[in-house]
C-alpha cells in the first residue's frame, strides 16, 4: 500500500450487471489511489451499488445505509456514495432524506465517479449525477476491468431495455437499450486475455438483441468473433431474452468450440395468459421449441431460468402450467421470486393481486420441486468426465480446489494451488445439490 492509499469498501446488490459495474467502480477507483477494504469499518469511501428490481433487494438497500451511517457517526470524515437502479430512480431526493450520503450516482454514470469523486474530497460538497443518456459516451466502458490475476471476468456489451416486461422496472432506471461498439468490446477482450483472463462472460440486460437498434452487427457475429480472441478459453453470456434468441445463436453452441455449454433463459411463467400479461413476446410452445432446439444442437447443454410466481391474476390453473413447464423442460436450475409490485410499471396498476402467504406457498413448492430435478440432473453427471477450469481453493476444504465445468457446475476434487489458472479433466464421483465432487484424471491438464 502507497503512503497515500485509501480504502474503499463496495456492497453489491442484485444481478451481474451491477457485479460487473461494482467491478468497473473499483478498477476506476485504483487508478485515483483507493484499495479495497475487507471490511466497511476500515474504510475511507462507503459505496452501496444498489438494486431496486424487487422489493427485498430495495429494503436490504435502506438497512444497509443505517449500518454505514452509523460507521460515518464514529468517523465524519469519510465519503458515503450510492449507486445503480435506486440511485438512479431516487436521484437528489436521496441527498435530501439521507444527510449523511455525499454522492448519488446513476447507473450511466459510473464513469463519471473519479471526478465526482475529486470534487467531493477537495469542496466536501454533496452531488447528485443520474443523467441517462441514449448514447453511450465513448469513456463510459473505456479500458478493461479485472484484478491482476483474475481468470475470469465480466463484459458490459450493451446497456439499457426496451422490453418493458409488464412487472420490470430495468427499462425505466436503466434506460433504453444502446449496443457498445463490437471494435470497443473486441479490444477490451483482447486486453483482458493480455492480462490473463481466460474466461468472459458477455452481460447484458437482453444480450440476444445486441446491435439491433444500432445497426452494429448481430449478437451471433459478435459472439463469434469474440470466440476468436487468442487467450480467451470459455465465453459466456447472460441475460438472453426468449423473444431474442436468433437459430444462429442457438447453432452457435454447436460450432464454436470455447462458447459454454449453458444458457440462461427466463422464461418467467408457464401459463400464456400470465406470459401475455407479463408483455413477454413469446408462448409456452415457443419456448419449448428453443429449448428442443438448444437440446439438438448441443445435446448436453445446461439449462437454466428465471420464475415469477403471483403475478396478478395467476390461477391455481396457470400455476400448475409452471410447474408442468419445470417437469417437461428439466431446468438444471432456477432463480425462483414472488411477484413484486414495482412502483410506475403496468403490472403494478393490474388487479387480481395474491396475498403474500399464497404467493409464498406456491414459492415453496416450486422450490421443493427443482431442488429434486437439481439433484437428479447432478446426479446424471457421476461417471461422467468434466473439463474444469481450477479458479481457487475450495471453500470447504484446504487440501482440495473448485472450479467450474464447461455447464456452470462448480466441482471440487483433491489438488494444490499448482493446478489454479489450468483446465483439467476431473471424473465426477459424487453430486451434491449446488456442487459435484470428482477426482483429477492426473496428465490430463488440457490449457
Ligand atoms: N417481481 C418479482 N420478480 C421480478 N423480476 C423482475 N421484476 C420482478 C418483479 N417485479 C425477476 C425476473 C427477472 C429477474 C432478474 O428478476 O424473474 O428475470
Ligand atoms: Fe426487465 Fe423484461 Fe427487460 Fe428483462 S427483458 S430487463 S425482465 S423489461
Amino acid at each position: 500500500m502507497s503512503a497515500q492509499s485509501k480504502l474503499v469498501f463496495i456492497e453489491t446488490f442484485g444481478c451481474q450487471m451491477n457485479v460487473s459495474d461494482s467491478e468497473r467502480i473499483l478498477d476506476q477507483l485504483r487508478s485515483m489511489d483507493y484499495m479495497a477494504a475487507d471490511t466497511p469499518e476500515e474504510a475511507d469511501l462507503l459505496l452501496l451499488n444498489t438494486c431496486s428490481i424487487r422489493e427485498k433487494p430495495e429494503h436490504k438497500v435502506y438497512s444497509t445505509l443505517g449500518r454505514f451511517r452509523l460507521i460515518k457517526r464514529e468517523r465524519p470524515g469519510i465519503i458515503i456514495g450510492v449507486g445503480g437502479c435506486v440511485a438512479q430512480q431516487e436521484g437528489e431526493r436521496l441527498l435530501k432524506k439521507m444527510s449523511y450520503v455525499d454522492l448519488v450516482f446513476g447507473t450511466a454514470t459510473i464513469h463519471k465517479l473519479p471526478m465526482l469523486l475529486k470534487e467531493i474530497e477537495s469542496k466536501r460538497l454533496r452531488i447528485s449525477n443520474t443523467e441517462l443518456t441514449d448514447t453511450i459516451d465513448p469513456l463510459e466502458f473505456s479500458g478493461a476491468t479485472s484484478n491482476p490475476g483474475k481468470l475470469k471476468s465480466f463484459v458490459t456489451i450493451m446497456r439499457g431495455c426496451d422490453n418493458f416486461c409488464s412487472y420490470c422496472i430495468v427499462p425505466y432506471v436503466r434506460g433504453r437499450e444502446i449496443s457498445r461498439d463490437s471494435k470497443a468490446v473486441l479490444s477490451e477482450i483482447t486486453e483482458l486475455a493480455g492480462r490473463g483472463v481466460k474466461e468472459v462472460t458477455l452481460v447484458g440486460q437482453n444480450v440476444n438483441s445486441y446491435g439491433s437498434r444500432s445497426g452494429k452487427g448481430s449478437f451471433a457475429s459478435l459472439l463469434q468473433q469474440v470466440c476468436k480472441v487468442n487467450g480467451i478459453e470459455r465465453v459466456r453470456f447472460t441475460t438472453s431474452h426468449p423473444k431474442d434468441l436468433s437459430v444462429e445463436v442457438m447453432d452457435l453452441f454447436a460450432e464454436e468450440e470455447k462458447l459454454c455449454h449453458h444458457i440462461h433463459l427466463p422464461v418467467q411463467s408457464g401459463s400464456n395468459d400470465v406470459l401475455g400479461r407479463m408483455n413477454r413476446g413469446y408462448t409456452r410452445e415457443d419456448y419449448l421449441g428453443r429449448i428442443a432446439h438448444l437440446r439438438r444442437v448441443s445435446p448436453g447443454i445446461s439449462i437454466t431460468t428465471d420464475i415469477i410466481v403471483g403475478f396478478p391474476g395467476e390461477t391455481e390453473r396457470d400455476y400448475m402450467d409452471t410447474l408442468d413447464l419445470l417437469k417437461a423442460v428439466r431446468f438444471d436450475n432456477i432463480f425462483s421470486f414472488m411477484y413484486s409490485p414495482r412502483p410506475g410499471t403496468q403490472a403494478a396498476s393490474l388487479g387480481g393481486r395474491l396475498d403474500r402467504s399464497a404467493k409464498a406457498e406456491r414459492l415453496a413448492d416450486l422450490q421443493r420441486l427443482q431442488r429434486d430435478i437439481t439433484l437428479e440432473k447432478n446426479r446424471e453427471k457421476i461417471g461422467g468426465i468434466e473439463e474444469v477450469l481450477v479458479e481457487g481453493i475450495s471453500k470447504s476444504s484446504a487440501t482440495e480446489v473448485s472450479g467450474r465445468t464447461m455447464c456452470n457446475r462448480m466441482v471440487n476434487f483433491r489438488g494444490g494451488m499448482d493446478l489454479i489458472g489450468s483446465t483439467v479433466k476431473v471424473v465426477i464421483e459424487d453430486a451434491y445439490a449446488n456442487s459435484l465432487k470428482g477426482s483429477y484424471l492426473r496428465g490430463e491438464k488440457i490449457c
